[in-house]
């Protein structure tokens, strides 16, 4: 029988089940450990310090669930934190930026480039350094006009036309998402991309598929709405893959020691020793009001969840 994998996945709050929901639904061999970090969200004006110390808990935390591979299915984090993390930690990490920005230069047809994120995700422009490194990496057809714009010398920067909405995550985590004020609030973030004439909008925040409808409806059917969490779950399943090769190779039976933390600073929790013998396929963490992120995700996923267990990390 096939190793089920265990994907410690964490966002600021309710948008990392976008991420989620993806994952499940075409990885039928992954359970999933969600960590939403609901005391501290919004994560959108944090400063790159406040991202990394979090991401540092956080990892600490999944790790000590049994996690072997991390997806940080929160832009943000992925635009500031994630080098770092990686850095820290001795386990695969997956972030959303450069599955994002791969996905968005192969599907853009007039090479016009639209990101909504958040303040600090468009500050660090990640996402015009992942365009700039899809190009570069030969990504793209040879006849695509981003690339001979790229070639002519544009900046990726320029090719990138980016729009912060700062307003999105607390609407959505207020369970606000279809309301009026969204869609009015949609409606003035939108217009600037409208006027650039956007062809491709890559949704940079993990929480913007559930306004997938809003945007939808007022960017007309012309905009192709990039969700990098398809590319996240691609990048995914090779690395499984290898994981799996490796482990093959090696059949020595002394597992996987992806799990095991460099960071020295906090200790992973015996409770990984537990995980592998229930038959859990999700489990939820969050570091605020359980009860809300239940109603609010329930509402989001239009599935149920039951138990959503609350924990406090850092100060
Ligand atoms: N969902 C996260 C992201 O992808 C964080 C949003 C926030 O907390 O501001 O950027």
């Amino acid at each position: 029988m096939k190793k089920q994998r265990v994907i410690g996945l964490f966002d600021s709050g309710v948008g990392g089940l976008t991420v989620m929901k993806e994952i499940l639904e075409q990885l039928l061999d992954v359970r999933i450990v969600y960590f939403g970090d609901t005391a501290r969200v919004p994560y959108g004006n944090r400063s790159r310090e406040e991202l990394i110390r979090f991401g540092e808990e956080i990892v600490t935390f999944l790790i000590g669930q049994g996690a072997e591979v991390i997806v940080v299915a929160c832009n943000t984090s992925s635009a500031t934190a994630l080098p770092v993390l990686r850095e820290r930690f001795d386990i695969p990490m997956i972030g959303m930026v450069e599955p994002g920005a791969r996905l968005a230069v192969e599907k853009t047809i007039a090479g016009r480039i639209g990101l909504i994120a958040t303040e600090t995700t468009v500050r660090s422009k990640a996402y015009s350094s992942g365009v700039s490194r899809a190009l570069a990496k030969g990504s793209v057809p040879e006849d695509s006009v981003l690339r001979a714009a790229w070639q002519q010398g544009e900046q990726a920067i320029a090719l990138v036309k980016a729009q912060s909405c700062p307003l999105f995550v607390p609407l959505i985590e207020a369970g606000l998402a279809n309301s009026s004020e969204a869609q009015g609030i949609a409606r003035t973030y939108l217009a600037p991309l409208q006027a650039a004439g956007v062809d491709a909008l890559i949704l940079g925040c993990t929480h913007f598929p559930f306004l997938e409808p809003v945007i939808h409806e007022i960017l007309g059917e012309d905009v192709l709405l990039i969700d990098p969490a398809l590319a996240v779950v691609e990048e995914l399943e090779l690395l499984l893959k290898h994981m799996d090769e490796q482990e093959k190779e090696r059949a020595t039976g002394e597992g996987n020691k992806a799990g095991t933390a460099k960071y020295i600073g906090l200790a992973p929790t015996p409770s990984a020793l537990v995980l592998g013998k229930s038959h859990w396929r999700t489990r939820y963490f969050v570091s605020g009001d359980p009860g809300l992120f239940r109603q609010v995700g329930n509402t989001l996923l239009q599935e149920p969840i039951d138990l959503v267990e609350q924990v406090t990390l850092g100060d």
